[in-house]
């Protein structure tokens, strides 16, 4: 067996293989709610084979979601509809997990295909943003947030918790916090963002502060058998590489001592003055040194869609877990073409059995 398709297995889950779908917008709700387009896009992923599906970035409020289009979990409506969302992707045999986060500055834009930018000052269908300071992020996002007082950073902390206890009750095994991407987790940790001068800005400790307390807070309502994540930007390619790992390698460490279960390392897309290297599995080396500094889990995505150097990344000790994205919304079968791949002629353990009976017995090429 290759180690991508060995099981893996976090606190009381077990994902039947290495392959996790990273969570991905779709921007296709109406006030936070899933419907038919979700019913019909998750379960479709998860039958393909993956170990572990996560659920697009879900706004713990209202000013939190990046576009109109977002999901939410700020009301038990939202809730009770993803409830569905969650069986259905186990009943086709993935684990279901859920991303949480806050937009932060990078909040209330047009969807990607509607110009991805701010909507325009005026326009009712946008909202006040707010952020650490209040720096734009600049270029398409030009709109200045509101720098946050200590009430909003008790409040979104706050709203954190109530989305994690609603995401457990409707089903969901794998929690994802979403502190990375230039949202509001990764605007503290960034020195791009944040220029605050009290506890929560400054040095590396002051900017993991927001981070780690909400780490706290959600740990506290997330049962404790089930793994708790976070997707957290380790280095932004400005120029300033080795000292922001070394201090994103320490705040992950403390991340560990807060209980959480694994990191998906990522990039900080803070800033627009980022060089970022581009190519097949690029995250991989930085994730393993995460992995081997920091004592954690770590999955990692971008651009490893080929299913030999995504094999690679297991066998050798980078990756726990390898979030293949894009791919998936072409291919969803994509992990069981990755086993014809890497020669596994069984794919049994990457089908349910009604399938897998048939297509043995017909040939599945
Ligand atoms: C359509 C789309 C939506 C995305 N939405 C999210 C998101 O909700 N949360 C997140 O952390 N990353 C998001 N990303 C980034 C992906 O999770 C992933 O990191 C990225 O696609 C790179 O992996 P890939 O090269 O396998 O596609 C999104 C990417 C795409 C293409």
């Amino acid at each position: 067996m290759t180690a991508l398709f060995q099981p893996f297995r976090l606190k009381d889950v077990t994902l039947r293989n290495r392959i996790a779908i990273p969570p991905m917008c779709q921007y296709m709700a109406t006030d936070g709610v899933v419907n038919d387009w979700h019913a019909v896009h998750y379960p479709a992923l998860a039958r393909g084979g993956a170990g572990l599906v996560i659920v697009e970035a879900t706004a713990v409020s209202p000013e939190g979601r990046i576009t109109p289009g977002c999901l939410g979990l700020w009301n038990d409506t939202q809730a009770a509809a993803l409830a569905p969302i969650a069986a259905s992707i186990k009943a086709a045999g993935a684990v279901a997990g859920i991303q949480i986060g806050h937009a932060g500055r990078k909040a209330s834009a047009n969807r990607p295909w509607e110009g991805d930018d701010h909507i325009a000052e005026g326009d009712p269908r946008g909202w006040a943003t707010i952020s650490p300071s209040a720096l734009a992020f600049g270029a398409h996002l030009p709109k200045a947030p509101k720098a946050m007082t200590l009430d909003d950073i008790a409040r979104v902390r706050a709203d954190f918790v109530a989305a994690a206890r609603r995401a457990r009750d409707a089903g969901f095994e794998w929690l994802e916090l979403h502190f990375a991407h230039g949202y509001l987790g990764q605007s503290f940790f960034s020195v791009h963002a944040n220029q605050r001068d009290d506890a929560y800005g400054g040095n590396a400790v002051n900017r993991g502060r927001f981070l780690l307390e909400t780490l706290a807070a959600v740990r506290e309502v997330w049962p404790e058998h089930l793994p708790l994540t976070a997707r957290f930007g380790v280095i932004e390619y400005d120029g300033r590489d080795e000292e922001t790992l070394a201090e994103s390698i320490e705040l992950a460490r403390n991340f560990r001592q807060g209980g959480l279960d694994l990191l998906s390392v990522s990039v900080g897309f803070s800033t627009l003055q980022a060089n970022i290297p581009w190519g097949p599995a690029f995250l991989a080396p930085i994730a393993g040194r995460v992995r081997a500094e920091a004592g954690l889990p770590v999955a990692a995505a971008w651009g490893i869609d080929d299913p030999q150097i995504a094999d690679g990344t297991v066998s050798r000790g980078q990756l726990d877990l390898v979030m293949v994205g894009r791919a998936h919304l072409a291919n969803p079968h994509w992990p069981m073409q990755a086993a014809r791949a890497l020669k596994i002629d069984r794919p049994t353990w990457v089908l349910p059995a009604p399938y897998a009976h048939w297509l043995e017995r017909y040939g599945t090429r």
